[in-house]
Parts: C-alpha cells; structure tokens; sequence
C-alpha cells in the first residue's frame, strides 16, 4: 500500500521547466462529444486522472467504442448522440465534470427508451445538483432523487425518442424553446446543459438567472462544442442559443492543452522560489480562463514572461511579492493557489467572489482555513472570501501534518507551505484526480534544504564530529539519539514500561523536548546528563527497537530540516530520516577504542567504570542497533565509511568538510 503522507523537506529555491498533464475541464469534454460525435476522434494530449478514468469508464459503460493509440493518444468511435446501452448503473466517483454532463446528455438521449442511475462517492452526494435538474425538466426530462432532493445520486428515464433530424427544423411554434437556470452555484450547470442541447434538434436557449460565475469555463465548452461544429450564440453575456439542427461532428483529431489550474502550483513556485520556472502546454493561445492566474502573479509584483504555448514565473524584480485585494471569480480553481502565495508576500491577501470554493471537492474555504492555521497563519473567513495574513517579520512558519480533505487541490496548494517551512501532507495520492505525477514534477524543479547525514556506531565520536562539523558550516545540528534518549527518560518518569510499544510510542509523540544550543531539556528541565547516564542509555537502546516510537519520531526529526543546511546523526539519518542527503558519512571505530574513550569521559565526570564492562556494553549496543527489524544500523552504499580508530577529532571533522565541500561545488 502506498504510504498515507509525504513529507516535504524545506525548499530553497525552484527552478526548471514542467510539461503539464492535459487539462482535466478540456479532456472530460473532449472525450464527451467525441463520444456524441457522428464519427472517429482521435484525442491526443488526453490527462490520465482519476476523473479523466471515470468519464471513461462511463462512456465505455453506455458502450462508447473507445481504443488506445500509440503515445497515449485515443480513439473515439461517435455514436451520433445515440448511447447503445440502455439500462446502466453509473458510478462517477467525485468528478463533477463527468457528473453534471453525463446528467444533461442522459437525460436528454435520444433513441430507444433508456433507464439510468448516476452515483458517486458520498462528498458527491453533498455537492447540489438542483438547479440542473430544474433546467432540464423544463425541457420534459425526467429525473428523480434517489436519497435527498437537489443531489446525487439520480435515476433518469429517458422516453423514446426519434433519431435527430438531419436537417434543420423550421422554426415553428413549439419547436425553440427558452428555458432558465441558475448561474451562481456552478457554472458546471450551464456547461452540462449546453453540452447536451444539441440532442435535441431544435433551437433551444437558455437564459441565465443571477450572476454567471466562472465563465472561463463556460467559454472553455463553447471552444470545444464550435470544434465538434456546434456554435453557440452568446447574447448579452446571460443568454446561450444553441441552433436547431446542431449535430456533433468530428474534427478528426484533436490536441488537448496542458491543465492551466495545474500550472498555478508551479507558476507560484517560480514567483516565490525564485524560478525562473517554466511551463509547457498552456500559454498566451490558451482557451481556459486559468492562465490568467499568471495575471495575479503580475499583481502580486511577480515577474511572468508567456509565448504561445508556455508560461514563466520568477520573483519579483522589487524583492517581495505584495500582498492583493482580488475578485477571483474568473478563477475559482486558480485562486487556492493564492493562499498560499500570500504567505511569501508583504501584507494579508483577500480572495473575494468565491462561493463556489463551498461546494467544490470540499469546502475549500474551511478547509484552506484550517490547514493554514495548523501552520501558525492568521486567516479570516467568511461566506464568500479569504484573507491570509503573512507571518511577521521574524517569524517562521510551523512544521505541521496537513490534511488534504480528498481534495487535489488542497494537497498541491498547501505544498507550496515548503518553501517556509518542512511539511507532511496526508494522503497525497489525492492528486490522482487530475495530477498524479505531481510530487514527482514538484521534487524535479525545486532545492530542498541540505542535509550532512552522519551514522555510526555507539560512542564513535560521531556526535562531536556532527556538532563541529555543523558550527563550521553554519548550519543545524540533529542529535537524533538524544530523541530516543529523551523518550526512554520520559517513559520511565511516566511509569510506563520501556517494552510497552504503544504506551511509549504516545510518549514520543508527545515529547515536550527542547535544543537550545548545547542544552538539552525535557518539559523544560535541563536533562543534558541525565540521558547520558548508562540505564537511560540502555533504555534509549530498546525503546529505538520499537517501530512505533520511530514512526513517531519520524516527522519531528525532519522538521529540523532548516535553511541554511542541517547536519544530522544517528543511525539511520542517511538510509531512512533524510535518504536525499547531500552528503552521507558512516563513522565507526574500534570496539576497544571506543570503550577508551567512554571511560575517560566518565571518568571525568568523576563516575567509576570499568572498560570491559563499557566494551561488553558496546557490543551489545551494536548487536542489538544493527540486528532490529526496524531502521537497522547499516552503512548504506552511498555512504562514506570513515574508520576513527586512528584519528582525531579534528582531522575526522576536517575529511567530513571535504566530501560536503567536493558535493556542493559539484552541485
Ligand atoms: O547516538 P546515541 O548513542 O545517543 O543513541 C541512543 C540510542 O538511540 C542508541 O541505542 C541508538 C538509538 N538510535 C537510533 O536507533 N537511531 C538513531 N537515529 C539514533 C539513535
């Protein structure tokens, strides 16, 4: 099973080029009216999502010819808007543009009697149908709720009705028709509705009653019903005719452009991480409302450069982005990124006109909300806006776990969060809805914070070695057995067994640890000697066996993952915690050497020992780190061995300095 989170480390920068996946409003679409089209398509540039899967499987359901071509492309062989299936039991996931227009054509089929019902996941059935339905009985469809008036799922019966006339109806009375719907839900409804008129022959207008929202998705099907030769009249901006005899025709074979939401996250990765960074598949020609997310990257004082086909992001030439005020009607989905631009800019940003984020794959407005407040933002809400106030001067932002509300656009949004501040996104694999490849894009153009990954064995020096190694660079300093330490001296001032794995799994989550300098505390104690002392160290040794308690200490050591660099040991910092470090280095000495050097320190600190018992304790210690199941203790095989037997501090320190200097003018 794939794992429920990714963590994100934190970026410096961004920078490179990303061919978009197709757009997932232009693929659903396509694939509709190629479907209803009088002959073969061939579709090129399809998005292969969850989204784009279920128009497919639907369409393949209703028994839609549908064959794969070399390079992705696809074949789609037109039923002339007569489905060949009659009876079916669909199921549409949570892809509202396959449900609203599978509703509309359904309803509206023409040819033999037909019987279908329409469901999805349960979010589906909260996302309001109604005003669709009511467009659509006033043309004689019916459709009936099967569980709460107003949403999914649907049963629609469709009559008998004649093939559509080949050529135009006169226009007589009682032939045209004018119907209204609403427009300021979704403008998903109109689309359905447009999409499915031609079935029907004879001229049919819709009006729209109240505010029209998101009409860059409207226009996105008007391009694409006037490339299967049906154009639409648009009168005054609310009325939409669509001619008598209008029938799907094929254009043969047909591109489909990058998804321009799906740029947002880069586009605001290249104004915010530096950039340049370009994208490929949408650009100055594009029909979809979205590029003009570009727009408010402008605004925002980003600098964006475009051709034909591609857009590019870099910061801003005035140093910081400002903050903007922004009606974002025309760009519903494109505006979520906006939130998380305003972390990086100067003074709050307002989202205003956005209504529609309530009923979308959640309720983005609560949700974007939330998720940023776990991040120690300050963020207003109200019905139909967003504000989000950028940290003050000096302020960082919080490591946090966020929740992605199976929502795509909540996990490629709130990755953005990275460039201030390490991340883990629960259940990333949400972005399979239109972007599945969309962690690996983002990994490819960004530059996370360095990483010095130092392993090795009890007592090697490795600690001494990492903590100079770190003051030299300037960077971090992880003392991720101090963690283990830490949790074992907190089980045992709890009273919990240091063998009970989820009792001392819930202490690690828990741990209230602090590192300020070279002191280090436990619920604000200065506990630096008590964790060193040969039981804790012992009890450090078993609870670090539990694979719970590294679970939970998982996330809470890569958070130490800050700007300029990190410079982390322990035993498994290269091969499990940070397995992108820059540089990995596997230290080790002499069991005899080793024990040496514990006894002279102990014997400092004015504490008897014995150097057989601490060498029988070593091997014991290495036994038992590099024989547990979990994160064993290993030299992983990009990882420099450096053997202290022989050296001292200094020249140990001196040889780790080398390989990272040999790495970052490599880099
Ligand atoms: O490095 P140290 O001796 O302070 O580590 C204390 C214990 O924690 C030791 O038994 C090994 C374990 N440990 C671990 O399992 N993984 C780490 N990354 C660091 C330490």
């Amino acid at each position: 099973m794939a794992e429920d989170y990714i963590d994100l480390p934190q970026l410096l920068a961004a920078r490179g080029t990303v061919r978009l996946p197709g757009s997932k409003s232009i693929s659903n679409r396509v694939l509709l009216l190629a479907a209803l089209a009088d002959s073969d398509t061939e579709v090129r540039g399809l998005l292969q999502s969850d989204d784009t899967a279920r128009m497919l499987d639907a369409l393949r359901a209703l028994g839609v010819r549908i064959e794969p071509l070399p390079d992705n492309a696809l074949r789609v062989s037109g039923v002339a808007g007569i489905f060949p299936v009659r009876q079916a039991d669909l199921f549409l996931g949570n892809a509202g543009t396959v449900f609203r227009p599978l509703t509309a054509v359904l309803a509206l089929a023409v040819g033999d009697a037909g019987e279908y019902r329409l469901a999805g996941v349960p979010r589906m059935h909260e996302r309001p149908i109604g005003d669709l339905v009511d467009g659509l009985r006033q043309l004689g469809a019916e459709i009936s709720y099967l569980d709460r008036q107003g949403f999914p799922p649907l049963a629609i019966r469709t009559p008998r009705m004649p093939r559509m006339p080949r050529t135009p109806r006169a226009p007589g009375p009682g032939s045209a028709k004018v119907i209204s719907l609403r427009g300021d839900v979704s403008s998903q409804f109109l689309t359905g509705l447009l999409m499915a008129l031609p079935l029907r022959g004879v001229e049919t207008t819709v009006e729209v009653l109240g505010e029209l929202i998101s009409r860059p998705y409207v226009d996105i099907t008007l391009a694409i019903m006037a490339r299967f030769g049906v154009p639409v009249r648009c009168d005054g901006g609310q009325r939409f005719t669509v001619p008598a005899g209008s029938a799907y025709r094929s254009p043969g074979a047909i591109e489909v452009e990058g998804d321009a939401s799906s740029a947002s996250y880069f586009l605001a990765l290249g104004a915010v991480g530096g950039g340049p960074v370009r994208v490929e598949g949408v650009g100055r020609d594009s029909i979809q409302g979205d590029v003009r997310f570009a727009d408010a990257l402008t605004a925002m004082g980003a600098t964006i450069a475009a051709g034909a086909n591609w857009i590019e992001a870099s910061a801003a030439v005035a140093g910081r982005l400002q903050g903007v005020d922004l009606d974002c009607n025309q760009i519903p989905d494109a505006a979520m990124t906006l939130a998380t631009v305003a972390l990086f800019a100067e003074g709050p940003t307002t989202l205003r006109n956005i209504a529609s984020w309530r009923v979308k794959e959640t309720d983005r407005i609560a949700a974007m909300a939330a998720e940023l407040r776990k991040l120690g933002v300050t963020v207003d809400e109200g019905g139909d806006f967003i504000r989000v106030w950028p940290p003050a001067a000096g302020q960082s932002l919080r490591p946090a776990a966020i929740d992605t509300y199976d929502d795509h656009r909540m996990a490629m949004c709130l990755s953005l969060a990275a460039l201030a501040t390490p991340l883990r996104i629960n259940d990333p694999q949400t972005v399979g809805k239109t972007f599945p490849d969309y962690f690996g894009r983002f990994a490819e153009i960004t530059q996370p914070v360095p990483v010095v990954a130092i392993d090795g064995t009890s007592a090697s020096g490795k600690g001494t070695v990492a903590s100079r190694v770190a003051e030299e660079l300037g960077w971090h300093y992880l003392d991720s057995g101090a963690l283990y330490r830490l949790t074992a001296l907190a089980a045992r001032q709890a009273g919990v067994d240091w063998h009970d794995e989820a009792g001392v799994a819930a202490i690690a989550a828990a741990l209230d640890a602090g590192f300020a300098g070279k002191v280090i505390t436990l619920a604000g104690d200065d506990v630096g000697d008590a964790i060193r002392s040969e039981e804790i160290s012992a009890g450090a040794s078993l609870v670090a066996a539990l694979p719970a308690v590294r679970a939970a200490l998982l996330f809470r050591q890569r958070a130490f993952r800050r700007p300029p660099g990190l410079v982390a040991d322990g035993r498994d910092m290269g091969s499990v915690v940070f397995p992108d470090s820059t540089t990995k280095v596997f230290l080790t000495a002499s069991v005899e050497v080793r024990a040496e050097r514990r006894h002279k320190q102990l014997i400092e600190k004015g504490i008897a020992a014995s150097i057989a018992a601490l060498s029988l304790d070593l091997r014991e210690r290495d036994e038992r780190d590099s024989r547990r199941s979990v994160s064993p203790m290993q030299r992983s095989a990009d990882a420099e061995l450096l053997d202290t037997t022989n050296l001292t501090i200094a020249s140990a320190v001196a040889q780790v300095l080398d390989w990272v200097n040999k790495v970052s003018e490599a880099g």
